[in-house]
């Protein structure tokens, strides 16, 4: 697979667990990595001392210096944003602000004029409650802080394409999973009750599907769009398989070998505008425009994410 190589990359957002990612893979590949993030749920970056990496602990929205940080970077990564639906609702304004005036700054600051290559991850939240399959032309629908703010982006993306003839991707990321995810979301949650020998506790009946994407395909499907020179802007980051919570339970507690059982909660008001019944993405894009195609299917990405947190826990009862 091609990759960014002996570049200078910046990487909003780079501290998160995608971004982390991200950052590892390009400061392999001999780039020079700028990180901008005020490491809201702390930073998972792996080699942070590394001589090719520039650490900005700083909030986007307020970072003073912008241009010069950003001076002569030939790929940017947008990734800051605030996940997890019970953050969302305690911080709305710092939801919007992140994703929103961040995203206009970091643009207000490159240098547009040069060849610059420009990746913002949005989300298929944007498409709500949606029970079809889900395509680039599905109609957006704001249901909450976090998507609304979502949907700004891909517009402000969308006007600086059209007005400045840039061609600046909209990724939209499914559920991706894997190593140093946050302990809030939906799989290290089910781990971390199956392991401790608790009932898998799910919101709902469990029959809502989802469509989980492991993160190598994830960094692999962003490096590649964005060396891309298709001139399609939007595009799914998805596996087009459906899993439903139950399956995603009983897959979990197979991996671990543990048979732990289910407890159904009802699923709490404010919860309610981010339960979707459906997740599933069409990945026609992916593969026709941009020739990529996420490998890993589910239970091979759990049995790694599992082998990952055993190797964790380990090292961490050596120290
Ligand atoms: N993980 C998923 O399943 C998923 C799904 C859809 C979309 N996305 C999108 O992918 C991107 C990365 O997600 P993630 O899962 O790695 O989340 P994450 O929370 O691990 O990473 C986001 C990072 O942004 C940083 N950040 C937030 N506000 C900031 C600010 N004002 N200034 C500087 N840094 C700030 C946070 O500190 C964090 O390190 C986000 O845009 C998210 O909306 C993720």
């Amino acid at each position: 697979m091609e990759n960014i190589k002996d570049n200078k990359v910046a990487v909003i957002g780079g501290g998160g667990f995608i971004g982390s990612h991200l950052v590892d893979k390009l400061l392999s590949d001999d780039n020079l990595v700028v990180v901008i993030d005020n490491f809201l749920f702390g930073n998972k970056i792996t080699n942070q001392k590394h001589k090719r990496l520039k650490l900005y602990n700083q909030d986007i929205n307020i970072l003073s210096n912008l241009k010069n940080i950003l001076k002569d970077v030939e790929y940017v990564f947008y990734l800051s944003s605030i996940v997890g639906v019970d953050v969302v609702r305690k911080i709305p304004i710092d939801v919007i602000y992140s994703d929103s005036i961040g995203l206009w700054r970091t643009l207000q600051s490159i240098d547009i004029k040069k060849d610059i290559r420009f990746v913002y991850t949005s989300s298929s939240s944007v498409f709500g409650d949606e029970i079809n399959i889900i395509t680039e032309n599905t109609p957006l629908r704001p249901t909450s802080h976090y998507n609304t703010a979502k949907i700004f982006s891909e517009y402000l993306i969308d006007a600086y394409n059209e007005q400045l003839k840039t061609n600046f991707k909209i990724v939209r990321l499914f559920n991706v999973y894997g190593p140093r995810q946050d302990k809030r979301m939906v799989i290290p949650r089910f781990f971390n009750y199956c392991k401790y020998g608790e009932k898998i506790k799910i919101y709902g009946d469990g029959k809502q599907t989802r469509d989980f994407t492991y993160i190598n395909d994830v960094i692999d499907a962003l490096i590649h769009i964005s060396l891309s020179s298709s001139s399609v802007i939007k595009v799914n980051i998805a596996s087009g398989i459906e899993t439903s919570i139950n399956d995603l339970a009983e897959m979990v507690m197979e991996v671990i070998g543990k048979q732990v059982g289910k407890e159904y909660l009802k699923i709490p008001h404010h919860r309610s505008v981010h339960e979707y019944h459906r997740r599933v993405g069409s990945t026609d894009v992916l593969s026709d425009h941009f020739h990529y195609k996420c490998k890993i299917l589910l239970k091979d990405g759990l049995k790694m994410y599992y082998k990952s947190l055993c190797k964790f826990s380990e090292s961490g009862k050596k120290r």
